[in-house]
């Protein structure tokens, strides 16, 4: 069965390219971010590991995990960390799952039959720190995804889980959020003594709270 929003994301152990992986464990209390790819030695992915190891640093400021997999052999994941290391100016700089056996795919349910019988879809889940998943986006394996997206997802949710505010649309770091409909006017003077423009009475915009 397919993982939903708020569901526990599922412990597993697997071999990786940094040794095995006891997910739980692994994850102590960080959030993380698994993605799955189709395959190794694939143009698309090549581009999507260089990227998420260029962007480690951001990952590692809002206490992010990088974990990617695909059902390819280590032999193979220790192979094309190579070529990545030579294609894409960075080096893999986070444990790739050699799920042979597919049993973490099984688990996330990354095999879309109709999609591709073999092949892992592009997934990713963003996990919080309680193992709960927070984010789950599936591309088609034509299509790389956006890894400042990410980010730009994880600032909103570790924002939104702290205070009583959501990001409109296209919201980047920084800009104004919306106060949550169930906070009252009342409420809202105690919570943002500053002040909010009231565009409509369920449309009130206020300067973001710093995360300190
Ligand atoms: C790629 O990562 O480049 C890719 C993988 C499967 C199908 C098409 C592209």
């Amino acid at each position: 069965m397919s993982l939903r929003l708020g569901d526990v994301a599922p412990d597993f152990t697997q071999d990786s390219t940094e040794g095995p992986i006891h997910f739980h464990e692994w994850l102590g209390n960080d959030w993380a971010v698994l993605f799955s790819h189709p395959a190794d030695f694939t143009p698309v992915c090549t581009t999507e590991l260089g990227e998420a190891a260029r962007l480690k640093p951001e990952f590692q400021k809002r206490g992010v995990k990088i974990i990617g997999l695909s059902v390819d052999p280590l032999e193979k994941h220790v192979q094309w960390a190579g070529d990545i290391g030579e294609t894409q100016g960075t080096a893999l700089n986070f444990p790739l799952l050699a799920d042979a056996d597919r049993s973490v795919s099984t688990l996330y349910d990354l095999i879309h039959p109709n999609a591709d019988s073999t092949a892992t879809v592009r997934s990713v889940f963003v996990i919080d720190g309680n193992k709960k998943v927070r984010l789950v986006l599936t591309y088609p394996a034509s299509t790389g995804r956006n890894f400042t997206e990410l980010l730009r997802t994880i600032d909103s949710l570790q924002l939104t889980d702290r205070f009583k505010v959501a990001t409109p649309v296209n919201w980047k770091h920084g800009e104004d959020v919306i106060i949550t409909p169930a906070v009252s006017d009342e409420e809202a003077k105690l919570r943002f003594p500053e002040g909010w423009t009231t565009v409509k009475p369920y449309l009130r915009l206020v300067k973001a709270p710093e995360l300190v």
